[in-house]
């Protein structure tokens, strides 16, 4: 006799409480649209996601096309990386940062920074399920695809992210069995908040402390665009350290600043932060290489070694030839060079973006618009009951595809984000709609 297929329930418990990840929703909505949207002259305009449109630098392509006869250069590299790419990695850090990494003990590649992060919580977890789930609870009450493992929310693993933050590590946390607490980033804490008054607040919320394995901070920040000081970082290394936390700087958009923002700093300059820090940096951005999916872990070498070990059972490094590539760009005037001009760009964007804005009604000159990312994070109109029901009618009638705040967080309600990587014409295509559609301030 043949069992009953329910393939569904044979995924296993973590697996079911993810949600599809943000931007693929949101780009499925945008495909559903399109017809319709296009009848009415507002073809999808996507400001959604953050991936750069422009060409990656000339000089990466061609040292790519290169070394693709080079002997061995198909076979399989190390999940390490090729020496001659963590090479590259350290005068990277040394000339960028002025800060030291030794290429053998303190650098690991990574399929792309996303990967890396993931697999660094996964270091950190002991998988437990928060018995407070929501498809846990829809379980108990039906009987239904139950989970097998059950846990106070307040004895799992903890760590630490900011919110509004990056949408992936809520979810790469949870999938590990972990608890994301959020870290608020807000107008009144200058999105630098107190990491002492924090605990306390965690505290009092019935989670141990000594259950928080990491913290991770992203400056410049995705999706605010917001920048630390340096007195800021310093003094979360040295919080860190006091009580063994894990300090995770994700450094994706480190490079991109413009105007008179100071060139943020790595998190490996401030001293100490070896011994109690990592940090996850990436070639998507800076060198609008997305798809190449390269980027590098680098700082403390026990956590380094331990992402390596995991990493090393998951995948075997990354095509030699893009890392040859990777090393030359890194390493390059051309490569400095691309970077400095895709920041005018960007502030190009920004102001085209903030002018029309501000014409559409939106008090730009309070708001905090920083000038670092490609990301412009921008209050909801109040007659909008929340982001997500903002957005849906910016997408629907005007066809602008921007991203709830909520999609980064619980923090981000009353905002959304646009990533004003798009042409200029689109740019300014996009106020005249709105404007043309109502979409003004109030
Ligand atoms: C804050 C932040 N970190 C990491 C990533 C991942 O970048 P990648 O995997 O392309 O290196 C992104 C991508 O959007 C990001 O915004």
């Amino acid at each position: 006799m043949q069992a009953s297929i329910d393939i569904k329930s044979l995924y296993s418990d973590y697996v079911k409480t993810l949600e599809t990840y943000i931007m693929f929703r949101i780009k499925q909505e945008m495909t559903r649209l399109t017809p319709e949207l296009k009848a009415k002259n507002r073809a999808p305009i996507n400001l959604s996601i953050g991936a750069p449109t422009q060409a990656p630098p000339e000089y990466v392509i061609n040292a790519l096309k290169n070394c693709l006869n080079e002997q061995g250069i198909h076979s399989y590299s190390v999940p390490k990386g090729e020496m001659f790419f963590c090479e590259a990695v350290a005068e990277r850090m040394k000339k960028r940062f002025g800060v030291e990494v030794d290429p053998k003990t303190e650098v690991f590649s990574l399929v792309g920074s996303k990967e890396g992060l993931a697999h660094m919580f996964r270091c950190l977890i002991n998988p437990t399920l928060n018995e407070q789930e929501q498809e846990n609870e829809f379980a108990l009450q039906t009987g239904k695809a139950g989970f097998s493992v059950l846990t106070p929310a307040s004895q799992q693993d903890i760590i630490m992210i900011p919110d509004p933050g990056y949408a992936s590590y809520k979810e790469q946390i949870k999938v590990s069995g972990g608890k994301a607490y959020s870290i608020p980033l807000n107008y009144d804490n200058n999105f630098m908040p107190d990491m002492k008054d924090l605990m306390k607040k965690l505290e009092s919320e019935g989670f141990s402390p000594s259950k928080v394995k990491a913290i991770v901070i992203n400056y410049p920040n995705n999706p605010l665009g917001a920048t630390s000081t340096r007195e800021y970082l310093k003094s979360i290394v040295d919080f860190c350290r006091e009580r063994n936390i894990l300090l995770i700087s994700d450094a994706a958009y480190c490079d991109m600043y413009f105007g008179d923002q100071e060139a943020p700093a790595s998190i490996l300059e401030f001293e100490g932060a070896k011994d109690i820090a990592i940090e996850f940096h990436s070639l998507s951005k800076p060198y609008s290489m997305t798809g190449w999916r390269m980027g590098w872990a680098c700082g403390n070498k026990d956590a380094v070694d331990i992402l390596g070990k995991l990493k090393s059972t998951v995948d075997t490094g990354v095509f030699k030839a893009i890392q040859k590539a990777a090393a030359e760009i890194l390493v390059s005037e051309e490569g400095d060079e691309y970077i400095k001009q895709a920041n005018q760009l960007y502030q190009r964007k920004q102001e085209i973006l903030a002018k029309g804005f501000k014409e559409l009604g939106w008090d730009i000159d309070n708001l905090i618009i920083p000038k670092a990312t490609f990301y412009l994070w921008l209050p909801v109109p109040p007659r909008f009951n929340n982001c997500e029901e903002f957005c849906q009618k910016l997408m629907e009638v005007s066809g602008v595809v921007a991203v709830p705040g909520t999609g980064f967080g619980d923090y981000g309600e009353g905002f959304f984000r646009l990533s004003i990587v798009a042409e200029d014409d689109d740019l300014y295509k996009v106020i005249e709609r709105m404007k043309e559609d109502g979409f003004i301030w109030g």
